[in-house]
């Protein structure tokens, strides 16, 4: 049988094609397990993951959202560096659609890559409910693979009943911490699933961390992996995994496994973020005869997308952002729109985490850069907490790292920045508009982790 997460709804985005229906609503999901009742869930299309979106590097996706939720939505196209007007994001670059309500987006796709699609309005509810799906856009010329598998791991927190925990969503002490982080691992929407592979096969496997908040980190054993991209862009240098692969919340990772092993058996997927060991999924090697006796001897090429610049540092705008808040925090005080308020007055309103020692969204800008300028932000992290900071309608360099410099790093659009770390990264402010720059760990989003950034 077929895994639902495995086929992969081709939707084809091709310039006079009809337009893509993006339609959130409830669903029901096996989650806990086959045995187990289906778990009440949100999805793209009632299923989660939703639908996969591939389309051809260049091509214009056409999709129209219509809210089949009761609460207002948006969809953001996460790690595409798209058209401004068309990044969903709830109160800055559109209103959130209402209950019932359509909005079309249009916006073709400049880098091929492994991407995802998800709310951004109460994204802290909404994603955690189940709204996200992957969106692959295909290099012209696609590395030489045997089968192209996607998996999205998820991190649920369920109470005993099986189902979504409700109460705990907004729960305050979970975003003054590390934010909602669940007890139940999810791949494709599945518990430990069962993936379908032949020996000898070489595939292409499209990590996502669809998780609220958890960092997860997956083990491929003794299987040679190599990293192919990372948050969609490809690696410069060949480059295989030795121990796990860590992806914060939001980061992708494409890897070439190739697959060894006795026809029947099965080969598990470790999650190892934690001193748990959890199996978040296996290969199932079939009966049938190998597809080849030994691995491919040579890794796997991915050209660069061509449109990303390496940015130069001389002459670039510096940036400050200074993380402070959160438990063990020791803020006193914030502002918002530079109106001093106490502590207290913040908890009042859900707010704890702070950028430069402002909290929440901001009617004033962190910069406005002007367009084709470099920009080096300097991140700092002085809270308890790991943060995974996303900009948006970019790719960035990290350049700097506890003082000292970095090369050759990869291109990525969310960075997770450790407890007491510095982090200076580098872009080149190409893309005009108003794009937000938040912690990817959805609690800290909402509890005042996010600023933006005016390219004009
Ligand atoms: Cu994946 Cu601001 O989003
Ligand atoms: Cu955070």
């Amino acid at each position: 049988m077929l895994l639902p997460g495995w086929s992969v709804a081709v939707a084809e985005a091709a310039e006079n094609a009809a337009r893509l229906l993006i339609e959130p609503k409830p669903g029901l999901a096996p989650l806990a397990g086959a045995e187990a009742p289906s778990v009440p869930i949100w999805g793209y299309g009632g299923h989660v993951p939703g639908p996969v979106i591939r389309v051809k590097r260049g091509s214009t996706i056409r999709a129209r959202l219509k809210n089949s939720l009761d609460q207002p939505t948006t969809v953001h196209w996460h790690g595409i560096r798209i058209d401004n007007a068309m990044d969903g994001v709830a109160g800055l670059t559109q209103d959130a659609i209402r209950p019932g309500e359509t909005f079309d987006y249009t916006f073709t796709v400049p880098d091929a890559g492994t991407f995802w699609y998800h709310p951004h309005n109460r994204s802290w509810e909404q994603v955690a409910r189940g709204l996200y799906g992957l969106l692959i856009v295909d290099e012209d010329i696609p590395p030489a693979v045997d089968r192209d598998i996607p998996f999205i791991a998820d991190d649920w927190l369920l109470g005993k009943d099986g189902k979504i925990d409700e109460r705990s969503m907004g729960h305050f002490g979970q975003w003054t911490h590390g934010g909602r982080l669940g007890n139940w691992l999810t791949v494709n929407g599945l518990t430990d699933p069962e993936i379908p592979v032949l020996a000898g096969e070489r595939i292409r496997l499209r990590l996502v961390n669809s998780a609220n908040a958890r960092i997860l980190a997956f083990d491929f054993g003794e299987l040679r992996t190599q990293i192919l991209a990372l948050d969609g862009q490809p690696v410069e240098k060949t480059e295989f995994l030795s121990g796990g692969i860590t992806l914060a919340p939001a980061q992708r990772a494409d890897l070439i496994i190739d697959i060894v092993g006795k026809a029947g058996s099965k080969i598990p997927v470790m999650e190892v973020s934690t001193r748990d060991r959890i199996k978040a999924a296996q290969f199932v090697i079939s009966e049938k005869p190998p597809l080849r006796n030994a691995p491919p001897a040579e890794p796997a090429i991915l050209e660069a997308n061509t449109l990303l610049r390496p940015p130069k540092t001389d002459g670039a705008q510096h940036i400050d952002l200074v993380m402070e808040g959160g438990a063990m925090g020791g803020l006193s005080q914030g502002t918002i729109d530079g109106k001093t308020l106490t502590i207290q007055e913040l908890v009042d309103k859900k707010l704890v985490w702070a950028f430069n020692g402002a909290l929440g969204m901001q009617k004033e800008p962190l910069a406005r850069i002007k367009r084709g300028r470099t920009a080096v932000i300097n991140m700092v992290n002085r809270t308890a907490f790991p943060h995974a900071m996303h900009l948006h309608g970019y790719h960035f360099r990290v350049v700097e790292r506890g003082g000292k410099p970095v090369y050759g790093a990869p291109w990525r659009d969310t960075e997770l920045v450790d407890v007491d770390e510095q982090v200076r990264i580098a872009f080149i402010a190409e893309n005009p508009g108003k794009w937000l720059f938040h912690c990817h760990m959805l609690e800290h989003t909402a509890a005042g982790m996010v600023t933006w950034i005016d390219v004009a």
